[in-house]
């Protein structure tokens, strides 16, 4: 067998052999969920809540889980065996099936499981001494950003713009407050306090975000849980973005402007 080795309903194969049904509604509609696991040392990180949050998203949009969590977890597990990096990126999405195309889904469709691996690229250890550059746009997406859902057209235009301006990442305001990013949460430092929006229906709720909590709270960081105006991003003295493949990088330039004295602050390093 030769990598990358992926699954795809039931089967272990190349995935140059992987083939789907163009009326997948996954491809006509992008009718499905999806999870990014990492995976240290060939070991998954937070396998569990990773999971839970896929469940969650299969709940919400009405999808009936394919497999028990031992199954899928055994799934992860034996994709991250397959393939050769030490350190990858599973990639699991799930959508609701095959049909004829029509908005209102037919009852009772077998979903179609799809995972798969790459090599796990953090940001490099210059990207994390100098920061990164990010924009802050418009949160132009729909009002159910806590569904990990595959209909990534709004994220995909938004972080493409940001691309375009040579920006790693779109911070998103909506109603003068901070959401999130377009593939990343967000946490700004104002005047030594870390500050975070909390969970709701216009972010999706970061396995890393909750992380980040886990250290502030075990170190004595001090921060709140609370919406963040858009003001106070602009402000900030420090704005960190936060998801399974970027870990914790910190932004300095925030469009255009540095952020803060233009390096990684203190607290951002300590996390
Ligand atoms: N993105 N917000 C959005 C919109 C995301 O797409 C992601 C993750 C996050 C961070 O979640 P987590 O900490 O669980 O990775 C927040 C993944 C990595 C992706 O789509 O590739």
């Amino acid at each position: 067998r030769e990598p990358p080795m992926i699954y795809l309903n039931g089967e272990f194969i190349p995935i140059e052999q992987a083939r789907i049904p163009v009326l997948d509604r996954g491809f006509i509609f992008g009718d499905g969920v999806y999870e990014v696991i990492p995976a240290y040392s060939k070991r998954p990180f937070r396998l569990a809540q990773h999971l839970a949050r896929l469940q969650a998203s299969l709940a919400a949009i009405r999808i009936t889980n394919p497999h028990g969590d031992a199954q899928r977890s055994a799934l992860v597990r034996k994709i991250i065996a397959g393939n050769p990096w030490e350190d990858q990126n599973v990639y699991l999405q799930v959508t609701r099936g095959v049909a004829k195309r029509d908005h209102a889904s037919p009852k009772g469709l077998k979903p179609t499981v799809f995972l798969m691996a790459s090599e796990l690229v953090t940001p490099s250890a210059e990207l994390m001494r100098t920061g990164a550059q990010a924009i802050v746009l418009p949160d132009f997406r729909w009002l159910r950003c806590d569904i990990k859902s595959t209909s990534l057209l709004g994220n995909c235009m938004l972080r493409t713009q940001a691309a375009d301006g040579d920006c790693v990442e779109a911070i998103l305001v909506r109603d003068g407050e901070m959401t999130e990013a377009s593939a990343s949460n967000v946490f700004i430092v104002k005047n030594g306090t870390v500050l975070a929006p909390p969970k709701s229906h216009l972010i999706l709720p970061g396995i890393t975000y909750d992380v980040v909590l886990e250290i502030l709270r075990d170190n004595a960081i001090v921060h709140e849980i609370r919406p963040v105006a858009e003001a106070e991003l602009r402000s900030a003295d420090e704005v960190w973005v936060t998801s399974s493949s970027r870990e914790v990088l910190p932004i300095t330039s925030l469009d255009g402007r540095p952020v803060g004295m233009g390096k990684p602050g203190p607290v951002g390093e300590r996390v």
